[in-house]
């Protein structure tokens, strides 16, 4: 189980208002009393932080605002001591254009770095050289006077693409992914991974014709040609092959993860076909799919049947991109969301707060920070409500800091914190805490089958076995309550965990699910 840290957000130590290394340090104790097994951070990297840290200026080393690179080998020599995994954010797609590459690339068109960036020439009529349009919205490409070109950027200006084609930028950041990995680091998490190469002759993209205002700009067009081309499986197995050195010469394995947003088909191809790719392509369908059992069910079985031989399955429910799942589904629903992410099959990865049904928190406008919201304002597509503080207890600032904190809390820290939730026997934070102990304890849930079982209303049910071990899952994803047939070899079972205080009944072989409940059966 992955728990992700938005280190900006997790704990302060140096009453700057914003997180850092040290104070993820301090809190390892709870990640691991909680049941973590790595933790993914957010970037670290020194950066001008017009992306808040996904605008990299040096990928070896660690920005003075979350400490220094002794406070890292400090913390991941913690992290390991308690048998936690640590993970870095990799940003491959694009540097900082305070990067010394980028600052060497546009000083002058015959600069040996010229080529490590995308630079074109204007289209005919003076205007970009297509109509490839930033996520972050506006064109992609940026005119640089000195050098009369214009260079690419998939999200800000001052985020530059970085050339894939070229193979001394490949060799340049293989050689990033070993210092980290030489250093101990146990996996990466990369980022945008599908966005690394352009088709090679920058055709326009074609238009969207679903594109609606509200969507944000970068809807407009399709990303057909900036986006998913057939060469980034290449630069995939060959990112593979420089972690699989790690654990083929005994010095332990190193996972990569894959941030794609694809439909399943093109998701899917990021495990690797003939060459291995990544471990895991991240399934990001949690997040958006309709709440609804019957489609959430077809979800999961066509995402099952779907996974190439030997692929192993992972789940998300939340990221520092997108709207928290307890503001999504409601404080009863994100109990069961939590059932549901760690019984599935696969590697889940947490959100951090969401743990605590931490919602989504309004930003003032005087304190908007995400330049995705700046930019375009008004369409719900900032960031910074999901990326407000970790709230721990009920000091003042709710123990994340001594200052101002860089975004605000949610108003509820009086009563959402860690400290308190960990005393109530029925909280989220305490239900967290037993899944977690669950899938340790059982193994027919952390690696067992998987098999969808006939429900009907608003039951998604299904069976997880592993050996003689067999377990069922029933959430009821309604405000009614359910009645549950259960499968005749299900025989005399009995609840190991509910969402709710008093469990299910469990009667001629059927169960009552409550408004809102689910629960563990398992098969004795
Ligand atoms: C990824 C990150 C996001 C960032 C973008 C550009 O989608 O998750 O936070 O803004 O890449 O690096």
């Amino acid at each position: 189980m992955i728990y992700q840290i938005y280190p900006r957000s997790f704990q302060d130590t140096n009453a700057d208002g914003i997180g850092d290394l040290k104070g993820i340090e301090q809190r390892l104790d709870y990640l691991s009393g909680l049941g973590v097994d790595a933790i993914w951070i957010s970037p670290i990297y020194p950066s001008p932080m017009a992306d808040f840290g996904y605008d990299v200026a040096d990928y070896c080393d660690v920005d003075p605002r979350f400490g220094g690179l002794a406070n890292f080998d400090s913390l991941l020599a913690h992290a390991h001591a308690r048998g936690l995994k640590l993970l870095l954010d990799f940003v491959p797609n694009h540097t900082s254009d305070r990067h010394p590459w980028f600052v060497e690339s546009r000083a002058s068109r015959d600069n040996p770095k010229r080529d490590w960036y995308i630079w074109r020439d204007p289209a005919p009529d003076g205007g970009p050289p297509n109509n490839w349009i930033s996520d972050f919205g506006g064109s992609a490409w940026q005119w640089d006077e000195a050098t009369g070109q214009y260079y690419y950027h998939a999200f800000l200006k001052e985020q530059p693409d970085l050339n894939w084609r070229n193979p001394a930028v490949q060799t340049a950041m293989y050689d990033v992914m070993r210092f980290w990995f030489d250093r101990g680091v146990d996996g990466l998490r990369i980022d945008v991974l599908w966005h690394l190469v352009k088709a090679a002759d920058f055709p326009d993209n074609p238009p969207n014709p679903a594109y609606q205002p509200a969507m944000g700009d970068m809807h407009r067009v399709l990303q057909l040609h900036s986006t998913d081309q057939p060469e980034v499986h290449e630069i995939a197995s060959d990112m593979r092959g420089v972690a699989d050195r790690y654990g083929a010469s005994g010095q332990g394995e190193r996972v990569l993860i894959g941030e794609i947003y694809l439909p399943v088909d093109r998701l899917l191809h990021y495990y690797g076909r003939e060459r291995a790719e990544v471990h895991l392509p991240l399934n990001f369908q949690l997040i958006d799919a309709p709440w609804q059992a019957r489609s959430l069910a077809t979800l999961i079985a066509d995402y099952e049947a779907a996974l190439p031989p030997g692929a192993w399955p992972n789940w998300v429910l939340g990221n520092h991109d997108r709207p928290r799942v307890a503001a999504k589904r409601g404080q009863a629903q994100a109990r069961i969301a939590a059932m549901l992410l760690l019984t599935l099959r696969g590697t889940p990865t947490l959100y951090y707060g969401d743990e605590l049904g931490l919602s989504d928190v309004a930003i003032p406008p005087a304190q908007i920070q995400d330049p995705r919201e700046l930019r375009e304002p008004g369409l719900a597509l900032g960031r910074d409500p999901v990326r407000t503080p970790m709230p721990w207890d009920g000091s003042e600032n709710a123990g994340f800091t001594t200052t101002r904190p860089w975004l605000p809390l949610h108003a509820d820290w009086p009563v959402r914190n860690v400290a308190r939730m960990a005393q109530e026997p029925h909280s989220i934070l305490t239900l967290y805490r037993r899944l977690l102990a669950a899938r340790r304890a059982h193994p027919a849930l952390a690696i067992g089958d998987f098999a969808l079982l006939d429900a009907a209303g608003d039951v998604l049910a299904y069976a997880r076995r592993h050996g003689a071990e067999r377990l069922i899952v029933a959430l009821n994803l309604g405000e009614h309550s359910q009645r549950l047939e259960l499968p005749d070899w299900a025989g005399d079972c009995r609840v190991l965990l509910s969402t709710v205080a008093d469990a299910a009944l469990i009667e001629d072989g059927a169960v009552l699910l409550q408004a809102n409940e689910g629960l563990i059966l398992i098969a004795d």
